[in-house]
């Protein structure tokens, strides 16, 4: 069965709506764990809309399952990952208009600037993901640049309106799935997965790891964060092809 990484960015959006202190992402990691969390996600924005320099300190001292930061590949950044020492960075596009991460990073086009970004977290003993779009370009440039991983990017198939957009991005991704796990790489997923779309994407198998956020903290506001895990894990365990089932 898939673990599942917990993106608490939004209870700090929540937070930030108010410029207050609470809610506090850090009690909502605390709570993800007591729910299940296998990975507790933040992503240090640029412009620290959401999560801050002091949460992301406060995350690396209290999270005690794996931490992955997902990040810009800049310098400012790259230096404080280094520093901070997440289990795990995942690289991902940054626009500041953007209202979240808006599909994959171009690893293709940006080659040297993510290469050496790479570098200098595997230097400092952590493990590099790349955010992409299930396309085998990016899948062998992510691969030739040293990254380790591979969360593939499932916004076409949350988004997709019709049966057949679905079909086909489930197509693409359980191919992306083949030959990223061909090219040596650790296959992950995330973006748009909820309660509802999630059981046909996890019934593929093949996935390691999902990243899951808006959804589990909108959920999380009815039924307590502990519950919102549960509830996703349990969707987890119960669509898992067979042989994966807990
Ligand atoms: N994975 C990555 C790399 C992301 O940038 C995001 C969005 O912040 C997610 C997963 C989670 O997406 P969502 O909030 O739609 O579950």
């Amino acid at each position: 069965m898939a673990l599942l990484g917990v993106n608490v960015d939004h209870v700090a959006t929540v937070r930030q709506a108010r410029r207050t202190d609470e809610p506090d992402p850090v009690w909502g990691a605390v709570e993800a764990q007591l729910g299940g969390a296998d990975c507790i996600t933040f992503h240090l924005r640029e412009d620290r809309r959401h999560v801050n320099d002091r949460d992301a300190r406060a995350l690396r001292e209290t999270v005690n399952v794996k931490l992955n930061m997902e990040m810009a590949a800049t310098d400012e950044i790259v230096a404080i990952a280094c520093d901070l020492h997440p289990e795990q960075c995942t690289l991902v596009p940054e626009r500041r208009e953007e209202l979240t991460t808006e599909g994959g990073l171009d690893v293709v086009r940006h080659r040297d600037r993510i290469a050496s970004a790479v570098g200098r977290l595997k230097e400092a003993g952590i493990s590099v993901s790349a955010f992409i779009e299930p396309l085998s370009d990016q899948l062998e440039a992510s691969a030739a640049v040293g990254f380790e991983g591979v969360e593939l990017w499932t916004g076409a198939y949350a988004h997709a309106r019709t049966d057949a957009a679905r079909a086909e991005s489930l197509s693409s991704l359980a191919e992306a799935i083949e030959t990223g796990s061909g090219l040596g790489l650790t296959v992950l997923g995330g973006h748009g997965l909820t309660y509802r779309n999630i059981a046909p994407i996890a019934a593929l198998g093949g996935f390691s790891e999902f990243n899951i956020g808006h959804s589990i903290v909108a959920r999380s506001i009815f039924v307590g964060m502990r519950e919102a895990v549960r509830e996703m894990k349990r969707l987890l365990d119960q669509h898992a092809p067979k042989l994966d089932r807990a």
